[in-house]
């Protein structure tokens, strides 16, 4: 041992060090070569099941056009049906953190069970990208360095409507929805637009989600004779209240408006039901740009299917990815920079391009659209570049 003297140390060190410094090489090597992990939690049942695999289609779609990978890194999914049932996101959210040991949960399309997400990844502090849920406090007071979206917030594409309907001399109108977070949420925002701008709300009309039976609602909506009528629906729901709204004979006597998801990807089911409804969102099919051209060809030749708004959610939602990769040459494991590089990303999307506010949420054109045959044309811009508040995210 006594032979062993200072330079015989320093030199075992330097060769320790060494040896060391090629593990740690090799094994990052490795983590760079292995597949990114993607979790997809997202509703492939019940009246959102077509929503859910919109987005997984945009999701593939932007991967296949990088040639199935990401800086380099192939990607391997794992999929959870959520159901759209609350109750079961936080089992279903630790299925994939946990069990399947996901480097990033994309998820999901409903308010409610993107509440119970929220809790898990922020204890959990996973890489979280949500590519519809509108939930305001996710980008609002549980907003987290984590936590993106590439959608909307449900204040968002509802706010500027009021202002549209005082233009067209609509003072009254009366608001239906879901009895939960979305519709709620929605609600919330159309007022604050409306009222601001004038208009007086005679009623707000509820009913359970996902229920679609709708006739109460609607005699009560005759009996009010209300200037307009304002709605959130999405999915199976909303074809099913256009067509009973057209049913009933209350369209052309009392006008029609929603957030957007009303008439996206439902107009091969409502048939004429829908013509000339105006809805304000964030897409619209007939955004006229090379961007938008041959992202809707590439879609509908891949999957046969046109695409709508939560395609392009989905396919917004691998950009980011893709933006955070890069950045940190496919090293998923370096958080700080994937969240820097995604919180910088312009992303190029279908919509127009856009960027992330402080909250992690995309500002963004809100369009004026009319269904005129099977699209959803774009009459206008109902808000230039708008930002949601993000009331209470401490990261402003
Ligand atoms: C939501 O629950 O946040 C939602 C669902 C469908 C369309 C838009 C929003």
């Amino acid at each position: 041992m006594n032979r062993f003297n200072r330079r015989d140390f320093l030199k075992s060190g330097a060769a320790l060090a060494a040896s060391s410094a090629s593990v740690v090489t090799a094994s990052l090597a490795q983590a760079q070569q292995a597949k990114i992990r993607v979790g997809l939690m997202l509703p492939y049942t019940g009246t959102y099941a077509q929503l859910g695999v919109a987005i997984e289609n945009g999701f593939r779609l932007a991967l296949s056009e990088r040639g199935g990978k990401f800086a380099g890194r192939e990607i391997e999914f794992f999929k959870v049906d959520d159901e759209s049932e609350p109750s079961k996101a936080p089992e279903n959210a630790n299925r994939l953190i946990l069990r399947d040991k996901v480097d990033v949960l994309v998820g999901t399309v409903h308010s409610g069970v993107q509440m119970g997400i929220l809790k898990v990844v922020r204890e959990t502090g996973t890489l979280h990208i949500i590519p519809n849920a509108g939930a305001d406090d996710a980008t609002g007071a549980l907003c987290a360095p984590n936590i993106f979206r590439t959608s909307f917030t449900n204040w968002q594409p509802s706010y500027p409507l009021g202002k549209i309907l005082m233009e067209r001399g609509l003072k009254s109108a009366v608001f239906v929805t879901w009895k939960y977070g979305a519709g709620e949420e929605a609600l919330r925002g159309f007022k604050e637009g409306y009222s601001k701008a004038g208009g007086k709300m005679v009623k707000e009309i509820f009913l359970p989600f996902p229920n679609v039976e709708f006739q109460a609602q609607l005699t009560e909506i005759a009996s009010l004779k209300p200037d307009a009528v304002v709605c959130f629906f999405a999915g199976g729901g909303a074809a099913k209240f256009i067509r009973d709204y057209a049913a009933a004979g209350l369209k052309g006597k009392i006008p029609l408006f929603g957030a957007g998801f009303l008439t996206d990807g439902v107009l091969d089911a409502t048939g004429d039901a829908a013509e000339g409804l105006e809805t304000t969102l964030h897409y619209g099919d007939g955004i006229d740009t090379k961007r938008n051209n041959a992202f809707r060809l590439a879609y509908a030749k891949t999957f046969k299917l046109q695409p709508d708004v939560y395609a392009v959610q989905g396919y917004d939602a691998a950009l980011l990815l893709a933006a955070g990769l890069d950045a940190v040459k496919g090293n998923i494991a370096d958080k700080p920079g994937m969240i820097k590089a995604m919180e910088a990303a312009k992303i190029d999307s279908p919509r127009g391009a856009w960027t992330m506010s402080k909250a992690h949420n995309p500002i963004q054109d809100i369009y004026l659209r009319k269904v005129v045959g099977k699209e959803n044309k774009v009459t206008g811009i109902a808000q230039k570049a708008l930002a949601d508040p993000a009331r209470g995210c401490k990261m402003l």
